[in-house]
């Protein structure tokens, strides 16, 4: 069975093929379209998974899309149900009438069906689901209690949900306004971030060493955390989009007055007072994670948990998961995001839909685009660069990161995410703070208070970080602490609060990664690097040659390795 999946009309735009529930191939769009975040139809990545393939669309037997328009299709109505224009709005209206006749209850997707027999049948799978899904079929256990939490689906913003061998099942949700992403992406907007993108800066900035007690008093006042999991925002404080005075921005002006603000413009240094607000709403978000964790437990009895949607990006929170609730074992995928719901919608077909047994899965973010030596040296000769073949990449890569560069890497199958795991990595010594300023001033142009996540060999993991036995993190996915012993001599890495989002390198993984971390440890006795994703600010992560070059050029990267082949700034 071959299905594409599709994350379409959101952020991030991305493109799977799973072929008999083993993924294939996966792309985000903006990799290949150049548009960070772009939110235009995945042609691109769907063209290049058809090319990659060797197949033709009348040979997928079903898109899967993870996004259900149905479930909002009555926001047509009452007066556009009967009225709307376009001829083409009939695949709507007549579904919407039909459904003003019952309980207008929808169901997990709907399938849209064309007499044309070589063109796929279309599964627009409810958001959440699709989250579920990621989450779900990724962690390859048998049964688990799942969370899904994000900005906002199609109405809902979390559900508790229980998954058991091939089969999902959404427990209860929670529809808009009350929604704990709206919420952290108040207070991003707040701070002069972009919401729905900049989170993760707000939540590097709760590292601070600060007391927010205070703030955290005005925070909890504008929230209660009912029966049954629930969260109540007072609407007083947000979203009241067309409020005069502050159309346009997630924040009312009471919620201002709370906090003394007068200024939400961005700046590019924070103050006392941000620094307070983001360290609070970290606080106030893990309440309130805890307080959905503590009833999922209640309501499964079960030990495991899956984590999907946008907010489980939110790293720090992720290492505390264990700690913090009965859950004794947590798993959060690679595209946690509205990216992985192309993975998710057609995982839910293949499994829950057609019925189709679990397999292991490869759970790996290794899942796009490579390129052979011969395409690379065509790009390098094309622009008449020097460059020098290695004879042996890893022990070179490692030297010269050991001597100060700041590295370039690019080799083996694209990452599909949002983080770099080893690919499309800028790599450095993580010895040296002056490692990271170089980086921030030279390459990424970011705030000084976001830290770089270092990439370690898997067994050697526990001797320098504070990880969970019998833990993986290969995507970054969690914040863990440095051993107090390896702080000093890791200070590229180690944030103002002494963590680190450390990522794991498995051997049968990345075995070119892992073989330079080795190398690295022979010179410097850590099998440790500064892994932060290959592209400047503002820009996705490169995806061909051509962006690698040009990236590089673009940028005050000191070397660029390009399979195995390696270029220098003259
Ligand atoms: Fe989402």
């Amino acid at each position: 069975m071959k299905i594409i999946g599709l994350n379409s009309g959101e952020y991030n735009s991305s493109a799977c093929f799973i072929e008999d529930g083993i993924i294939k191939f996966a792309v985000q769009e903006e990799r290949l379209n150049r548009q960070k975040f772009t939110k235009k139809f995945p042609t691109s990545s769907i063209k290049e998974i058809l090319k990659n393939r060797n197949l033709k669309l009348s040979d997928i037997d079903y898109i899967g899309v993870g996004w259900n328009p149905s479930l909002h299709m009555n926001l047509f109505n009452p007066l556009i149900s009967e009225n709307r224009i376009l001829r083409e709005n009939n695949l709507y209206t007549i579904s919407d009438n039909l459904f003003n006749l019952t309980k207008r209850e929808f169901g997990n997707y709907t399938l849209v069906k064309h007499d044309n027999k070589k063109f796929p049948d279309i599964y627009h799978v409810n958001h959440h689901i699709s989250h579920a899904s990621t989450a779900f079929y990724l962690s390859n256990l048998k049964e688990a209690a799942i969370l899904t939490c994000d900005f906002r689906g199609e109405n809902q913003c979390t559900t508790w949900g229980f998954g058991k061998n091939n089969k999902i099942k959404i427990l209860q949700s929670q529809n808009m306004p009350n929604s704990l992403g709206l919420m952290y992406a108040t207070y991003t907007s707040l701070l002069g971030f972009k919401p729905d993108s900049d989170e993760w800066k707000v939540m590097a900035m709760s590292a601070y060493d600060i007391d927010c007690t205070n703030y955290i008093k005005k925070i909890k006042s504008t929230y209660s955390l009912k029966k049954n999991g629930i969260l109540e925002l007072n609407q007083k404080y947000y979203f009241n989009f067309y409020q005069e005075g502050v159309k346009n921005h997630l924040y009312t002006n009471e919620l201002l007055k709370l906090l003394n603000r007068s200024s939400t413009i961005y700046k590019t240094t924070q103050n006392k007072d941000d620094i307070k607000i983001a360290k609070a709403l970290q606080v106030c978000a893990e309440e309130i994670l805890v307080h959905f964790l503590n009833h999922l437990f209640k309501i499964t009895k079960c030990k495991n948990v899956v984590l999907g949607g946008g907010f489980f990006m939110n790293s720090v929170f992720n290492g505390k998961i264990e700690t913090k609730t009965k859950f004794k074992n947590s798993y959060i995928s690679f595209a946690p995001t509205d990216t992985g719901n192309s993975i998710g919608s057609a995982l839910y077909i293949y499994h829950d839909i057609k019925n189709r047994p679990r397999k292991t899965i490869n759970s790996t973010a290794l899942l796009g685009s490579s390129f052979k030596n011969k395409d690379i040296l065509k790009s390098l000769k094309r622009r008449n660069i020097k460059y020098l073949k290695l004879k042996d990449f890893a022990k070179t890569v490692s030297r010269e990161c050991a001597k100060g560069s700041v590295v370039a890497y690019f080799r083996n199958k694209m990452e599909f995410g949002d983080r770099a795991l080893g690919c499309r990595s800028i790599i450095a010594d993580p010895r040296f703070l002056e490692t990271k300023d170089k980086i921030n001033k030279s390459v990424k142009y970011r705030e000084s208070f976001r830290p770089f996540a270092p990439s370690v060999i898997s067994e050697e993991c526990s001797k320098y970080f504070n990880v969970l036995k019998g833990y993986t993190y290969n995507y970054m996915e969690r914040v863990v602490k440095v051993k107090s012993q390896y702080r000093q001599k890791l200070q590229a890495i180690t944030h103002l609060d002494n963590s680190a989002r450390v990522h794991t390198v498995e051997k049968k993984d990345n075995p070119d990664f892992y073989k330079i971390l080795k190398e690295f440890q022979k010179i410097t006795s850590f099998p440790i690097l500064l892994n932060t994703s290959f592209n400047v600010n503002g820009e996705p992560i490169v995806c061909t040659p051509d962006d690698a070059i040009s990236t590089f050029y673009n940028s005050k990267i000191d070397v660029l390795v390009i399979g195995d082949y390696m270029v220098k700034k003259i």
